[in-house]
């Protein structure tokens, strides 16, 4: 069989047609429904306790961190006051080592560390003043210190504005001892050791954040509906009914919440949606990433969507076939074809060998190489994989293969995107998210859209497969028309849109209405906004 064709064969395991993906979609809202009744299930449809998109009028200086599947990053907000704030951020890669520490106070003594730092280079005179009236009078000012809002994109039990207890480790992250602690308390922990002017004031999944972000800039009249990442890892939190969110309303032990808005914003951790398999595709390679994974059995979604795991999926496959003998991938039979007449080899030492060797970057490269001989397939493999020699067939097996491994994370991505589009009822009505702009009757300019904005259903999204995959919003946008109770008539009305970084700045705002409220001092859920519109201006 040619090579080509037997490229097609191993792409066709990665199908995941309309039939699929509609029954995926109905588990899908299956599972939704049930973790709003009760704890324990796939998807945790976590409460967050926010209880409207918010807002800020204030002026101010405001501190985020997040703690990401690969970055850590710092920044500080300067809230204008006039819906405008500019935004400085330091980012560093997370250590592998420190993801899986032997204790949790190593992995946070990190992050205080770099908080410290941030502050020595960005705010040195706040920081220096605040250190010397410490040292010279024994006490310092209430003002001087920052509200931080901590972006922890991990699943956590939040049981208040700044407190929240971690569920479990994803996306590689391995630290026993952390697991069932307060991470709000581990970091200030941390922070008080070093002597910093720093109050943790909330703790923000990152999709919240983003929701919140998307919900600023977003062009419509209704507010955003789901804020969405699908980077190293994958997540959606969205707007629910509250009267839907029954294990929050019906539990004696929940926490004050505000009810005004009739909504709260869900932290679904759709990574975990049907860890049973009921509906997901399940090929060879999934199986073995799965088993040589730390979390084998659970984050199952997250392991077929993520960035963190395309590239090893790849990998999986493409080492399967280079085992078997009959498979002429990287073989003399292709050389002749290459560009420098010499036999294709793969180096001993090839990334290619090893757990994780492939980088998810790589199928961005497959996917966005059309050129004829894909060249920059070549040349990557070459550089960074230590093939050499590749011809253009073996490069167009592997560019098939990778194609299908993204198509059919795209498509999932849709399921889960649908699942939340229709079990919200948004289809059937022209109803948005409340924002209390409703009730000041405050109604700020929105841009051009071609649809009728109260039938627009909005969407943030963020993450380094979303900026960087091409087409991946084409493929999503291809399984939504394919989903019954969507079509092409409500494909067009999802409107999706980047809300790049929109986590630290979310974290933020959430950190500044916690602190202004005091909640941080005497933690106590449930926020309300006023509604105003924020401009993102980033700073260097
Ligand atoms: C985590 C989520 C997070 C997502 C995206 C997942 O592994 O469980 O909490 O939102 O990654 O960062």
């Amino acid at each position: 069989m040619a090579l080509a064709e037997q490229a097609k064969r191993v792409a066709d395991e990665f199908g995941f047609g309309p039939d699929a993906v509609n029954k995926a979609v109905k588990e899908f809202i299956r599972e939704m429904d049930e973790g709003l009744l009760q704890e324990g299930t796939e998807l945790s449809q976590i409460p967050t306790y926010v209880t409207a998109v918010p807002n800020g009028t204030e002026k101010g200086l405001y501190m985020a961190v997040d703690l990401g599947g690969t970055n850590f990053r710092v920044c500080s907000i300067q809230l204008h006051g006039n819906t405008t704030f500019s935004l400085t951020q330091n980012k560093v890669a997370i250590p592998k080592e420190l993801m899986v520490a032997k204790t949790s106070q190593e992995l946070f003594s990190f992050l205080a560390k770099q908080i410290e730092t941030f502050l020595k280079t960005h705010h040195e005179e706040h920081y220096t003043g605040f250190l010397r009236r410490r040292n010279t009078i024994g006490s310092t000012q209430e003002e001087e210190i920052f509200n931080l809002g901590f972006t922890f994109s991990f699943p956590v039990n939040q049981i208040g504005i700044n407190k929240g207890l971690l569920m479990r480790w994803t996306k590689g992250f391995d630290i026993a001892d952390a697991v069932g602690k307060d991470v709000c308390a581990l970091l200030q922990t941390e922070i008080d050791a070093l002597g910093l002017p720093v109050r943790v004031a909330a703790l923000v999944n990152d999709t919240v954040g983003t929701l919140m972000a998307r919900s600023y800039t977003s062009p419509g009249k209704t507010g955003t509906l789901l804020g969405a990442i699908f980077g190293t890892g994958t997540n959606g939190a969205y707007v629910e009914k509250l009267d839907k969110v029954t294990k929050l309303t019906k539990s004696k032990n929940s926490g004050d919440y505000d009810k005004s808005t009739g909504e709260m914003i869900v932290n679904t951790e759709w990574g975990s949606f049907d860890n049973s398999l009921r509906t997901l595709p399940n090929t060879p390679y999934d199986k073995e990433l799965d088993e040589k994974s730390v979390n084998p059995g659970i984050q199952m979604f997250e392991k077929r969507v993520s960035g963190m795991f395309l590239g090893e999926i790849l990998r999986l496959a493409i080492v399967g076939l280079l085992k078997d003998p009959t498979f002429p991938l990287f073989r003399d039979e292709n050389s002749a074809q290459n560009d420098v007449h010499s036999t294709t080899q793969i180096h001993d030492n090839s990334p290619l060998y090893k757990q994780w060797g492939l980088d998810t970057s790589f199928l961005s490269i497959c996917a966005g190489d059309t050129s004829p001989g894909h060249r920059m397939i070549r040349q990557t493999l070459d550089k960074d994989y230590g093939v050499s020699a590749v011809s253009a067939e073996d490069a167009e097996a592997v560019r098939a293969i990778a194609a299908a491994v993204g198509r059919r994370a795209a498509r999932l991505a849709a399921v889960a995107i649908a699942g939340i589009v229709i079990n919200t009822g948004r289809l059937d009505s022209a109803k948005g998210t409340a924002t209390t702009e409703q009730k000041e009757g405050i109604n700020p300019p929105r841009g051009d859209v071609e649809l009728s904005e109260d039938d627009v259903i909005d969407i943030g999204v963020d993450g380094s497969l979303v900026e960087f995959y091409p087409n991946f919003e084409d493929h999503i946008r291809e399984a939504l028309r394919e989903i019954e109770s969507i079509g092409e008539k409500g494909e067009k009305r999802i409107r999706i849109g980047i809300a790049k970084d929109g986590s630290g700045v979310g974290a933020a705002l959430i950190a500044l209405v916690a602190g202004k409220l005091g909640l941080s001092v005497s933690p106590k859920p449930g926020i309300i906004w006023p509604e105003t519109r924020v401009h993102i201006a980033w700073a260097a």
